[in-house]
Order: C-alpha cells, then structure tokens, then sequence
C-alpha cells in the first residue's frame, strides 16, 4: 500500500440534493443509455465539479442554472482513482443548479455496478436480466455520482425496459406506460426515495414471479422469485413479514419506506444486499423449497432475512459517515439478525450456535498480529472491500452481545431508540452509538467499548484461586493480550473488560460482575468448598479464560454430567484449544478434555468440537499420526452417531435434525466403515430413480460417497448436478466435488469450477472444497497460481478473491509452504487481499510452530489410545 498515493475523497465544494435519473438497459448489447439531472448546491465559485465514475462514457455534459446552459470543456477521467473531472467553460454561479448528463455503459458480467446475470426460463431459453450491487463503491459504474455514504440526496429513478418484463427500484411505481417512441419498450417512473447513500439504491430489469403479503404495521412485502417458482419464495416471506414489525417495536420506529421487495438473483457475489426497499439475495440465501431444502439453508435464510431487515433502519435510515464504521452496519446487523431469529424460531436456540458462527471464529482471527481494529482507517476501494471481513462482522457482533448483556436489554433498546431517531436520515460515527447507550444506561459505555473498537485483539482472563476460607474463596482475575503465538512478551496493551463469574451453586448466574479495568483485580465469593468456580457464564465476554490447572479440573465433572450449560462447555473447550495452538497448554491435555464430551448431544457444541478436530486433523495430515487421528476422531463421535442414527423421527426438532447431518458427515469423511456403507446404499438409490435422501442428509452422504469414492462416482455426482434446477441441490454438489481424493479427480473438479457450468459466484466454492484434504490442497494452491490472472479478471480484486486465497493457502504447515506462498504475491498483486495474505502467512507459521511443538507428544498419545 505504500506505493499508492494518498486517498482523498471528493471535493465538498459542490454537492447533489436530488438526482433525476433515467436508464435504458439492453439486455441483448449488455450495453445502457443513461442520462442524470442532478440538482447540485454550489458552495463556492468554481469551474470544475469532481464526480465519481468508473467504466461510463459521458457523451454530453451540461451545466443549467437561472435559465442559462453552461457546456463543459473538457472531461477528464481519472481511472486510478475512479473519479471524473468536468470542466466548464465559465464559472459556475454559486448557489443552486443543475448537472445534466448524457453516458453510456456496458451491462458487465462481473456482479458489481449495473450487471447482467443469466437465467434459464421455463421453456429453456437462456436470457439475461439486469441488476445492480453498489455497495461499497460501484454506484459510480452505474451513473456519475457523488458515491460516498455520508453524501446523501433523493433519487427519482425511470427505467426504460422491454414491454413484457419487470421493473423494480428502491420505491413503489408510480407511473407506467407504452415509451412515445418505441412501441416495444415502456416507461417506469419510481416515486422519489427519501434522502440515502448511493450505496443503497437499486434497479432491476428481468423477468420474476412474486408472492405478496402484509405485515401487520401495513407494509407491503413481495418475495421475487424466479419464473415459476413462486412457492419458494413463501419461507422468506413469512419470516419478512414477522421481521418487519419485530424491528418496528425492537427500534421503536416505524419502516419508512411504502414497501419492500426481496428479491432472488440468480448471479450474485455476496450473500445479500440490503438496498433500501428493494432487497437482493443469492438464491440459496432467500428460496426454501420444502422437499428439497435442507434445515440448515431454511436457519440461513431466516437469518439473511433478519440481517438485510434489519440494516433497513440501521444502515439505510441512519448510515455510517465513511466506511472506517463500516462495521457498526455490520456488526450491528451480524448481532441482531440471531436476537430476531431467535424471536421467530425459538427452536433453533440460535444464540448458542451464534458462538461457532461468529464467536469463535472472530476470536480465532483477531488473535493473530496482522488482525486489525474495528475501527480502521480505509480509503481506497480496494482497502473498504478488504474490511467487509470477520472482524467488522463477527467480532463486532461478538462485541455488541458483550455490551448487549453488559446493560440490559431495556437500557440497550432505549439507546438504540434514541441514537435511531436522533440521526436518522444522517451519517454518523461509532462514538455516537456509544454516547447514546452511554446516556441510556447511565455507564461509561464509550470508555469500555472503544477498548474493544480502537485496538485490535482482545485479553486473555488467567483466573486462579486462593485457598477456600470457610465458605469464601478469593479469585484472582489477570488480563494480558492473547496472542496467537505464545504468551505476550512486554507490556500488554489494557481492555475494560465486563467479567462475569458463576459457581456450582447457580451455573447460569453471576455470582459476581465486575469490569477489570486494570491488569488485575481479586474477587471474594461466597462459595462452598466443593463447589465449582466459572467465569464468563454464557461465554458472553469477547476474551479468552485460563484457569489455574485445579480450577479447570474441577469444572471437567460438569462437562461430563452436563450440569454446565452447552454455551459454557462449549467455551471451555474452545478457549482450551485455542490456548493449546497458541502453545499455551498441550494439546494432548485438550484431547483428554474432549474425551469428557463423549455423552455430548448438543448440535453447537458438538461443532465446535468438530472444527477444532479437523483444524488438528490438518495439522496431522502430513504425520504418521494422521490414522491414528481419525480412529480417535471417528470413536468420539460414535456414541452420538448411534444417538442420532440415520433415520428422521417423526416431528423430530431442528436441532437434531442438524446434528444427524453433522455427525453422518464427519463419520463418513473418517471412513467409518458404517456411514460410507450406508451413504453408498442411499446415493445410488437417489440418483436412481428410488427413495430420495432426507435433505438433511444430502451434503453429508455426497461428501462420504466421495471422500470414499472412485471415478465412477465422480462421473455419477456431475451426471446428478446437471439434471438438478434448485440452486442449493446444485451448491451442495458443487461444495462436496472436492472430497474426492484421486489427483486426476481433483484435477477435473478445479478445471470443472471455470468451465460455463459454474457460475462465478461459486467458482470459489468448487476450489475451496478441494482444500479439505492433503491431495488436494496442493493442487488447489497450484491451480490458483496457474490461473491467476483469470481468476483475477473473474472477480476484478474483490472480496470472493480474497476468500479463495484465504482456503487455498492458510492450511499449509511448513516454512517452505509459507516462502512459496509469499514469493507468488510479490509478483502477483493482489490490492483487495493484502490483509488476508498476511493472515495466511502467518498462520502457516503458525501451523508449523505448532506441529513442531506437539507432535511427538500426540502421536503418543494417540498409540496409547489405539491399544
Ligand atoms: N451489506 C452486505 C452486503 C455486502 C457484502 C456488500 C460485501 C458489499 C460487500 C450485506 O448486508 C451482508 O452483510 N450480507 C452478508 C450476509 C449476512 C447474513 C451476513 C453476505 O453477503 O455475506
Ligand atoms: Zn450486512
């Protein structure tokens, strides 16, 4: 980044109210006519005006003011920085004006700015429709626009499209009619949105069906769906149309807009988009069909619903200044998507699954050196995609719970109420939340969370304990920065942190809450001298615990009794293997701390286990160990495999309808001799014509029949994904393609993700499932070296790139793995993963460090186990 010249935004001497603005997609050309009136307040005598755009010709540029037309000079396009200069021929007046615009632009296949995307009707013509995906910076690919959050102005949007196909904008129609001069073409006219962020305006042009509702506050709510195709659109609705009002009461606001679409596009590069009134989603993020839909996709639907929801009022309503907040957007709409979730489908006992989602995961990256605050200084486009990572959304959301838990949820909905109301229709900065909640609940919330917004990281609590004195005990309580490789060395920086601590008596209530707000504190509790000390109940402090080797060892008969609730199990063994890979105790004693978790039946908890298993399964990928590591993997999870078995009951719960899944997966990847027996039995008589498998089960039996399969089954797995039409039957596929072990296989799976059967979108997926294993994750690495420069066209930077380079790199374990990794990215520039390079370095470092550290010990262990 160093070569880059300063960023600037743009120039604030002349800024838009309103823009007018009219588009002509061709959906034959993939080219658009456009044309802007923008209404512009200038502030001081100037005869230039800086805009954004990128990719758009401007034919004709025009300045109106006081009935007199000012022609531009000269227009002066900066790529690099993706800024335009318009220079006219004499001073523009001061005071208010008009910028009217004339361009043209390509509708491009790169899912960013104004794109086109492929579907395929009923009758099998394959057409293109056209859709937008602005956010961060890809307003100005659409139109020439002041496109920085904090510039706000109305929109009145007119869209010219064929006669016979659908128009959608941000707001309601309000005029539709044949176009004067072309009998084939009509006119849509939108009514003016209120005033927003470029980033959130859409427009649509294809061919959709819809179901419609009403939510009880009189919101109109259409899920768009492909052609027909309606029913799968019956899910989101209802979970939209219980989301809006929960939001109206949670924020106390009403929703502002008449009505919203959410809408299915069959391209499409994130999960979704929450443009104001008018909502995309991949397909596997918004369609539920009820035979063939898995409870894992109906959960992520509910929640990308609740998610893009939610942001309508926190985002859209009230907008982060710039994008150094992006994360208050993010981690807010991370954090409330699991409260409203958990309000529609109690059954899903969501927050604890919050814990693997996002919990772990953000506490996993942001100990590593090259993590980066909440809060990071971001110019460029290329350094605002990078930050749409795990910090702003996971540890920001991890961040809010904290803070959500530390006041209480009647203190946190008045502050939310007041911070919503007070800038609605405004921009503001993270200190604003934070004085708002501060006034609510009467703390000094801004002093405790900048901690934890401004310095990247998060402590360590070591809790130990003095000698039992009649029935009190004193607790020490110590923070010091984890850091991924090893305890700190100097002084750590400080966080204030909420601690909480509960004893046997009462497992899920603190008996004592304080905020360490210095390196260490000593807490008196009332405890019993056979009782059991536990901090951080709920596993609701964004740190890890140490605890003294005897106050661990007392809290293990909990585990195994299950007196522990499943979020504190949970995170004792989650903080255990962190602390184990960060050489901070052995992994064998974590291993025999996993073996408490035998009569485990709980789906979260047994997840957490699983991703740590595999993380170490990896590790050991190269060793002599790695048999013995899948005989202990697979005996661990046999009591809970019998538990489950194969076969659905009757009126069965979500959750165990999720661990069914889980388990039968890891069975089968281990080759357990059982599930791949029984996987081969289901998948043949699937793809023949015979009893079709339990949606639940699909994923789980793919991966097994592959992991344990032969060309044979390759050829039958591609032969199934061309014949499916439902998009997660085909991401399933997709996903689970690389689990084959042969090298020839593999070597068709990474040539199979660039052919036209992949979409973009899912290129990435195809690669990343290669990773899973050792024969693969050298030729998925090699692959990517080989393609760069069209992968690197494909996703043009981009947040997708990033993540392949992230799971085609960070499993590997030796230095030299780490050199080659390195020595590629100095020749080939990679602007929007930076970060995620260095991420990834280290953690091969890391990887390494750890197997050089643990190996002989865990491949002892492991033979005693085998005998
Ligand atoms: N605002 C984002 C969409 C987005 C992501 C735009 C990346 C630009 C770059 C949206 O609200 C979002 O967060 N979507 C998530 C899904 C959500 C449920 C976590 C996504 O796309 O992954
Ligand atoms: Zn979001």
């Amino acid at each position: 980044m160093s070569e880059k010249k300063p960023f600037e935004r743009l120039p604030k001497d002349v800024t838009p109210t309103n823009y007018k603005l009219q588009l002509q997609p061709d959906l034959e050309k993939f080219t658009f006519d456009g044309s802007v009136d923008i209404t512009v307040q200038v502030q001081y005598a100037t005869s230039q005006i800086t805009t954004n755009s990128v990719d758009i010709k401007i034919s004709k540029a025009v300045f109106k003011s006081g009935g007199k037309d000012i022609e531009s000079s000269e227009i002066t396009f900066k790529p690099e920085d993706e800024k335009v200069t318009l220079t006219f021929a004499s001073e523009l007046p001061v005071g208010e004006g008009h910028l009217c615009l004339e361009f043209t632009g390509e509708l491009n296949d790169k899912m960013k700015g104004f794109y086109r995307s492929n579907y395929t009707t009923p009758s099998g013509e394959k057409r293109v429709c056209a859709v937008t995906q602005f956010e961060a910076t890809d307003a100005r690919r659409a139109f020439p626009c002041w496109d920085e959050p904090a510039v706000k102005a109305t929109f009145d949007v007119t869209l010219v499209v064929p006669k016979d196909r659908v128009a959608l904008s941000n707001m309601n129609v309000t005029s539709d009619n044949a176009s004067p001069d072309n009998a084939d073409l009509r006119v849509v006219a939108f009514a003016q949105t209120p005033i927003m962020s470029t980033y959130l305006l859409a427009f649509i042009v294809g061919e959709f069906d819809y179901v419609e509702g009403k939510s009880s506050d009189g919101v109109l709510v259409r899920v768009y769906t492909p052609l027909g195709r309606k029913e799968q659109g019956d899910f989101a609705l209802e979970v939209a149309v219980k989301t809006l009002p929960f939001y109206k009461d949670y924020f106390n606001i009403g929703f502002p807009l008449p009505k919203i679409d959410l809408i299915a596009i069959p391209d499409f590069a994130a999960g979704a988009m929450e443009n104001w009134g008018l909502v995309t989603y991949r397909e596997t993020a918004l369609l539920v069909d009820p035979k063939n839909s898995s409870s894992a996709s109906k959960q992520w639907v509910a929640l990308v619903v609740g998610h893009e929801l939610a942001h309508q009022w926190f985002g859209n309503l009230v907008t982060m200044e710039w994008w150094t907040h992006l994360w208050l957007n993010e981690g807010f709409a991370s954090w409330i998507e699991y409260l409203c979730v958990d309000h529609c489908f109690p059954e899903y006992d969501i927050w604890t699954q919050f814990l693997t989602t996002d919990y772990t995961r953000a506490l996993g990256l942001d100990a590593l050196s090259t993590s980066h605050p909440i809060e990071v200084p971001v110019g460029h486009p290329d350094e605002v995609d990078e930050i749409f990572d795990l910090i702003s959304y996971c540890k920001g959301s991890s961040v809010i719970r904290m803070l959500h838990d530390f006041i209480g949820d009647a203190a946190f909905r008045k502050g939310m109420n007041a911070y919503l109301t007070k800038h609605k229709y405004k921009n503001t900065q993270t200190e604003d939340l934070w004085r708002a909640l501060g006034e609510a609940s009467g703390k000094p919330i801004e002093e405790i969370m900048s901690s934890w917004t401004k310095q990247m990281g998060f402590p360590v609590i070591k809790v130990s304990a003095a000698a039992q004195e009649g029935n009190s005990r004193k607790i020490t309580i110590e923070q010091a920065k984890f850091c991924a490789d090893g305890p700190i060395s100097g002084e750590s920086p400080q966080w204030m942190v909420p601690v909480s601590i509960a004893t046997s008596a009462k497992p899920n209530e603190a008996a004592s809450k304080v905020v360490l707000d210095k390196p260490s504190l000593t807490v008196t509790l009332d405890v019993e001298p056979n009782q059991w000390v536990k901090v951080n109940p709920g596993t609701m402090g964004f740190y890890r615990v140490q605890y003294s080797p005897e106050m661990l060892e007392a809290l293990l008969p909990g585990i195994r009794s299950q007196e522990l609730a499943p979020r504190d199990r949970l995170g004792i063994e989650s903080d255990l293997f962190a602390l184990a890979k960060a050489g901070q105790a052995s992994t064998v004693d974590v291993l025999k701390v996993i073996e408490a978790f035998v009569n485990e039946k709980n789906y979260t908890v047994w997840t957490e286990i699983s991703t740590n298993l595999y993380t170490l399964g990896n590790l050991l990928s190269n060793t002599e160990s790695k048999d013995l590591f899948k005989a202990f993997a697979t005996k661990l999870f046999t009591q809970v495999y019998e538990h489950v078995s194969w076969n659905p009951k009757d009126g069965e719960d979500h959750l165990t309808a999720l661990l069914r899944g889980l388990v039968v997966r890891v069975m089968g990847k281990n080759g357990h001799p059982h599930a791949v027996e029984e996987a081969r039995k289901r998948f043949k008589a699937h793809c023949s014509g015979g009893e079709k498998i339990h949606a639940d089960l699909r994923a789980p039996v793919y991966v097994t029949v592959l992991a344990n399969g032969n060309e044979e089954t390759f050829e039958e797995m591609l032969k199934y994904f061309r014949t499916q039409e439902l998009h997660e039957e085909k991401e399933r596929v997709l996903r689970s393609l690389g689990s084959i072990k042969d090298p020839a296989l593999i070597q068709r799976v990474l040539e199979f993700s660039l052919t036209d059967e992949v979409r973009s979108q899912d290129t990435v997926f195809v690669i990343g499932g290669v990773t899973g294993h050792k024969e693969g994750k050298e030729l998925a690495w090699k692959f990517v070296q080989d393609k760069w420069s069209s992968l690197h066209e494909r996703y043009s930077g981009g947040f997708l790139l990033s993540r392949l380079v992230q799971t085609t790199t960070e499993g590997f374990v030796s230095e030299e793995k780490a050199l080659e990794v390195e020595a590629f990215f100095k020749e080939h520039k990679a602007p929007a993963a930076e970060r995620t390079i260095k991420q990834s370095l280290e953690n091969i470092r890391l990887n390494k460090a750890w197997l050089a550290r643990d190996a002989a010990s865990i491949h002892q262990w492991l033979k005693t186990k085998a005998e």
